[in-house]
This record gives structure tokens, C-alpha cells and sequence, in this order.
């Protein structure tokens, strides 16, 4: 009775989910959702600070080019950045948060953009930093090689990647609760909302940025050791290997391979086990 009581709450949760993709995927309702939801630090100035501290931890940006992905509701880690010696700063988001006169007065170059091809130039970035967007990423294979394009060599990527579902992201067991739907299904279930995750794994991330021409100059698992033992009892989740299912979120500094030829070499150790 109870196993049918659950299967019934897990079917009504899939449908939920369903309907508020769908309504989603009418351009008014998503402004209006746009306007109102919360995007994570949301302007808040001394967390805004607290970030520009991680990211200066990880890369000089006095007198560099940044390019923000994702900033959702917060110009301020960028406007900060350009006060403490940055050259030049961009935001770039696929949702309008901000008009792009309202973010010029803050000191940054405000883009929206279709979410896989960056409206830059080849080699004319020295920063990428993005909190909290990468798992967003509808199509993270076209903007990695997007990222990698518009750095310049020797250029860096840093992020922090929150690896786990987000409608149930503080609820013990269910918090990799999205990979227990088919790719398919899924699609249909989140695709249009902004809490859309694309499910992949830090071991995956790690195979696509070597991909991509990127090599980890740090990389910061946050992992849990409770959440390991959730993972293991969940069949769904058998596939994956143990520091995939305790890590829930990484921080991470990547630089642009000089050449891809050089990216791939200095990853040759992750290929060697698909050869
Ligand atoms: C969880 S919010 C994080 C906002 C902000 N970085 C913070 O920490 O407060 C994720 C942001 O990533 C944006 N986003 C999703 N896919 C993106 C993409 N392909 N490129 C750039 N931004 C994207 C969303 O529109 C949203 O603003």
C-alpha cells in the first residue's frame, strides 16, 4: 500500500512538473515568472563580494577582459571587479534581467544571448566566471567550445557547478532525484523552467572540458558522505561510481590549452582510459 501511495505522489510530481514546463513555454508567462523568481544571490552586495574573492582567489583580474555567464540579478560582483582593476566587464545571460542602459551606469556591457553561441569575438576574453550556471547549460558541449573560443590562450574558466536536483535540492534522499527520468522525459519536464539542470556529473564535466581543450589548474569537490549512502541504496543511480554520487558540487579553475593540441596532451592520462 505504501509502495503504491509513493508510486501515485511520484506520477503526480512528474505531472506538476509537465504542466509548469508546458504553461513555461509561452514567452508572456516566462516574463512574468522572470520578473518575480529568485536567481541566487540577487544583488546582494556582500555576497557579491564574497564571490569576487573566490574568483580573484583563482585568476589575476586586474587589467582583464571578464566575461560573466549567467549573472542572473547580480551586476555586482562584475561592478566590483571593475573598481578593483578589471579592464573591461561583460554579463552575459540568457534570460533579460537587466536592460543593457541600466547595467552601462554599473560599468558592464550587459548581453542576452540564445544560450550556445556568445556574441564575442575569437580570443577576446582573458576571464569566464560563472556561479551557479553551468549546470544550467541546455547544450554544455556548444558553449564549452563557446568559452574556449572566445578566451584567449592561457585564458581561464572558473566556476561553481551545484550538481544536484534543483526542486529537491535540500530534501535527504532526492537530491539526485532528476536522473531517475529518462533524458526524454525529463526534457518535458524542465526544459522551459529557469531550475532546468542538465544532470551531468563532475566526471563528466571533467571528460568534456579535457574535450573542449581545457586543463584543471583546481578543481574542489564538495562532497557527503551521508549523501554517498542515500546514493548507493538508489537503483537509478547504479551506474555511477562513488565520487560521483558523494560530490554534489565543485568549484573549479580550468585554462585554455595554448593550442587544442597542447589541451589534449596535457589531459592525455583522462584519455588513456578511452583508448
Ligand atoms: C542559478 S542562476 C545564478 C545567478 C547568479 N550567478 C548567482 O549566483 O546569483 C543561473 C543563471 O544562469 C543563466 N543561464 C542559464 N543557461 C545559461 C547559458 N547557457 N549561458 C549563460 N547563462 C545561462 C540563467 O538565466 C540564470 O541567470
Amino acid at each position: 500500500m505504501r509502495r503504491h501511495l509513493s508510486r501515485i505522489r511520484h506520477w503526480q510530481g512528474v505531472a506538476k512538473s509537465m504542466a509548469i514546463n508546458t504553461v513555461l513555454s509561452i514567452p508572456y508567462m516566462r516574463k512574468v515568472v522572470t520578473r518575480t523568481h529568485v536567481t541566487g544571490i540577487d544583488g546582494n552586495e556582500e555576497q557579491a563580494q564574497m564571490l569576487l574573492q573566490f574568483f580573484e582567489g583563482m585568476a589575476d583580474i586586474q587589467n582583464a577582459v571578464i566575461l560573466e555567464l549567467g549573472p542572473g540579478k547580480t551586476l555586482e560582483t562584475l561592478q566590483f571587479a571593475r573598481r578593483r582593476g578589471a579592464k573591461y566587464v561583460i554579463a552575459a545571460d540568457v534570460t533579460n534581467y537587466h536592460t543593457s542602459q541600466a547595467a552601462y551606469r554599473r560599468g558592464v556591457d550587459y548581453r542576452v544571448f540564445d544560450g550556445s553561441h556568445l556574441p564575442f569575438p575569437d580570443n577576446s576574453v582573458d576571464v569566464v566566471w560563472g556561479c551557479y550556471c553551468m549546470q544550467h547549460f541546455r547544450d554544455p558541449q556548444a558553449m564549452l567550445q563557446e568559452i574556449h573560443r572566445v578566451l584567449r590562450p592561457g585564458g581561464r574558466l572558473i566556476c561553481r557547478v551545484d550538481l544536484r536536483d534543483h526542486y529537491h535540492m535540500f530534501v535527504i534522499g532526492r537530491q539526485y532525484d532528476c536522473l531517475r527520468h529518462s533524458p526524454r522525459l525529463w526534457r518535458w519536464m524542465a526544459w522551459n523552467r529557469s531550475s532546468y539542470v542538465n544532470r551531468l556529473r563532475l566526471s563528466e564535466w571533467k571528460q568534456l572540458l579535457a574535450n573542449s581543450g581545457f586543463h584543471t589548474d583546481a578543481l574542489i569537490p564538495h562532497e557527503d558522505v551521508k549523501l554517498l549512502e542515500e546514493n548507493r541504496s538508489h537503483g537509478y543511480l547504479s551506474h555511477l561510481d562513488d565520487q560521483d554520487l558523494k560530490t554534489y558540487r565543485f568549484d573549479g579553475s580550468f585554462q585554455r590549452a595554448l593550442c587544442l593540441m597542447l589541451g589534449v596532451l596535457a589531459n592525455v592520462e583522462l584519455f588513456a582510459e578511452y583508448l
